[in-house]
């Protein structure tokens, strides 16, 4: 268990801030706050009325089967989708008034790696926000991003093209470009998909102490074995908001059924799993893979249908 004792204790206190939001619109205490929040793509809610409260000094897991929106919730929070309707402030302002204090590590699927740029230039990229675009990094900024990237074990590949690293090794260098922003919330998209058990120690161990240092940790996640362990609060979306609050509180099997539609078993530590998808024609189910969500009317739950 990383959680320590005083995280354990801070974040009892914090159990008020997980009941639904009463028309508190910009809510200072707490690190993310969405109210009334609804995202559609093409006419089709994806997101639906979704209330949010993330205190700050948390390491939160948003899980949810594929398709539930958690990519989109994370975006939405970031403006890089435009909602229909909802409030969503950080630290009780919006985003773009604290873009600098935000950093955001997205699903690797959605990621460009054919840019042509450095290692260590995507790494320089998280400080362009303390050091404006315009400006050349300067000796500071460098040793700074060389770091992060030793952080991240990536030092021997600073000079080497992104488009020319395996999957886990870029996803390391995007975590070491959300590091160098220095920031109070941070939003990763599934760091933990694709990597191997070395890496997935190494970056919640980095995720961990960046917690321990009164840091917000959000990390979208998709394995339910180790919510429990790599977690203090979760939140269990699938379109709604199906539950959220402290883990040890929100991990039940009722909760982590109404989020997948019944497709669970329990494994015999009390932990929770999804079974693997049964084989059948056309490509597998993985991230992305949303062919029949295509017909779904609004608002639907992501594989409850
Ligand atoms: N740009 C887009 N245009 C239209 N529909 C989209 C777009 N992006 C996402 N969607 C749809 O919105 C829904 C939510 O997608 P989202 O990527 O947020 O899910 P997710 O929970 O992150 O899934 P995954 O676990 O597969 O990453 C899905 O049905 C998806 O097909
Ligand atoms: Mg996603």
């Amino acid at each position: 268990m990383l959680m320590s004792p005083s995280s354990r204790r801070r974040r009892q206190g914090y159990a008020a801030a997980a009941r639904p939001a009463a028309a508190r619109l910009h809510e200072p205490r707490l690190a993310a706050h969405v109210e009334d929040l609804t995202v559609s793509y093409h006419d089709k809610p994806v997101l639906f009325d979704i209330d949010l409260n993330v205190p700050p000094g948390v390491m939160c897991a948003i899980v949810g089967p594929n398709g539930a929106g958690k990519s989109t919730l994370i975006k939405a929070i970031l403006g890089l989708v435009k909602p229909t309707s909802g409030h969503i402030t950080l630290h009780g302002l919006p985003y773009r008034q604290v873009r600098a204090r935000v950093g955001y590590v997205p699903q690797r699927s959605t990621v460009d790696w054919d840019f042509p740029t450095t290692v260590h230039d995507v790494v320089t990229m998280g400080l362009y926000g303390q050091i404006g675009w315009f400006k050349r990094p300067g000796r500071r900024e460098r040793e700074k991003a060389s770091e992060a990237l030793k952080m991240v074990g990536m030092q021997d590949f600073a000079r080497r093209q992104i488009s020319q690293l395996s999957g886990g090794q870029q996803q390391r260098v995007f975590l070491a470009r959300a590091l160098v922003q220095e920031a109070d919330v941070y939003f990763l998209d599934e760091p933990m998909a694709g990597v191997d058990a070395t890496t997935e120690r190494a970056i919640v161990k980095i995720l961990g102490a960046l917690r321990d240092a009164g840091k917000t940790v959000i990390v979208v996640h998709h394995d339910l074995q180790t919510v429990r362990s790599y977690f203090d609060w979760l939140v269990l979306l699938n379109v709604r908001v199906i539950a959220q609050g402290p883990v040890d509180d929100i991990y039940t099997a009722d909760n982590l059924r109404a989020t997948y539609g019944g497709q669970i078993a329990l494994l015999e530590h009390g932990d929770f799993t999804r079974p693997a998808p049964a084989p059948g024609p056309g490509p597998a189910p993985g991230p992305g893979f949303d062919a029949q969500k295509e017909d779904a009317g609004p608002p639907q739950a992501a594989e409850a249908r």
